[in-house]
């Protein structure tokens, strides 16, 4: 995929700072507040009784904050954080490995759990319900499996895609919290958060555009407030005015909803080749050169979120409001199938 400002996965650029702006406590994490609500309980009663705590399953779309929650489980139950993820742990030996070294107590967190193999989710069934492994050892006629312990622990396991999981995987996780998009409230807070860890000078309204056009993701707010203030400091005195985030973002490319020239090639596409849809995901991925998966996790979710697309059985439709985001009159059918 080209570099895209507005993409919510995590790029090279945002590495130094996202430890730097990531929440470390529980009190520090903004918004989502029946995720955290239910989770204060969960972490209380397992405190309470002296017991580790159930394992959790975060979903959502990239950079709502899922990586963040596992840290702070960790951090509240004053356990170690070990991490890891799905397309990392090939084989069943890599997942052993990882588990016979897992001490009492421990936070495993597994990040996009949906793309591990099969071979190695079978595996962690029996880790996950019994806190035990077998192991073949030896080989041919003297193979033979033996039943290991493993010390209790707590699974984190983070998706952007539940439909992905199987059945018998996600009915292990005692616990399932969906992380949805932030309300522009939120984003502001979590801004002006950032801004003050970064010592940036930032204005009431400043924080409100830079959040307004954040997608409703906070990495996508902390990435175009760094954006922003690299515009201030070279254009202005530094400080983040209205005016300096509306400036420095339409130099990026974003617009007032927040969507980017992918975003609006994607709408372009289902308008302009499709009569407004219904168009299958490859057909459009196909025109852009994009991955279906990428367009899935990335780019569809907010537009769906905003209402300028709509999924039927037969494909994506643009509503009636993304032609009048792109100012072109309604020719298509979304506003009708989105109905059924
Ligand atoms: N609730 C929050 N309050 C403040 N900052 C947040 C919050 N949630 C996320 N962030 C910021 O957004 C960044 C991205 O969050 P995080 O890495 O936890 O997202 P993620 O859901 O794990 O994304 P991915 O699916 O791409 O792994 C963090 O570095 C942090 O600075
Ligand atoms: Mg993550």
């Amino acid at each position: 995929m080209r570099e895209r400002t507005l993409s919510p996965q995590s790029r090279p650029e945002d590495e130094g700072f996202t430890s730097l702006l990531r929440p470390g406590s529980i009190e520090d994490f903004l918004g989502q507040s029946q995720v955290i609500s239910n989770l204060k309980i969960a972490l209380a009663a397992a405190r309470g009784r002296g017991e580790g705590l159930e394992h959790i399953l975060l979903s959502g779309p990239p950079g709502l904050g899922k990586t963040s929650l596992a840290h702070i489980v960790a951090h509240e139950m004053n356990s170690r954080l070990v991490a890891s993820s799905g397309p990392s742990i090939e084989r069943p030996g890599d997942l052993v490995g990882i588990l016979t070294n897992l001490q009492a107590g421990d936070v495993l967190f597994i990040d996009e759990i949906h793309r591990m193999a099969r071979v190695v989710e079978e595996k962690l069934y029996s880790a996950m319900e019994d806190f035990r492994i077998d192991i073949v050892i030896d080989k041919g006629p003297y193979a033979k499996t033996i039943e290991m312990p493993l010390k209790p622990f707590t699974l984190v396991g983070a998706t952007t895609r539940t439909g992905l999981l199987t059945a018998p995987l996600r009915d292990r996780f005692g616990i399932h919290y969906h992380l949805s998009f932030y309300t522009d409230d939120e984003l502001e807070h979590i801004v002006r958060r950032s801004a003050q860890i970064l010592g940036v000078p930032i204005e009431g309204d400043g924080a409100r555009e830079i959040a307004r056009r954040s997608r409703g993701t906070a990495r996508i707010a902390n990435r175009l407030l760094r954006r922003v203030r690299d515009f201030a400091d070279v254009m202005g005195d530094g400080t983040v005015t209205c005016e300096v985030a509306k400036a420095a973002l339409l130099q990026q490319g974003v617009d007032e909803q927040g969507l980017d020239e992918l975003d609006r090639r994607f709408l372009r596409t289902i308008i302009d080749f499709y009569k407004g849809g219904p168009v299958g995901i490859e057909a459009i991925a196909a025109h852009l050169s994009e991955e279906p998966d990428t367009l899935i996790d990335v780019v569809e979710p907010y537009l769906l979120k905003i209402g300028f697309v709509t999924r039927t059985p037969n494909g994506r439709c643009a509503s009636d409001r993304a032609y009048a985001h792109l100012k072109c009159a309604f020719t298509g059918q979304g506003e009708q199938a989105s109905l059924f």
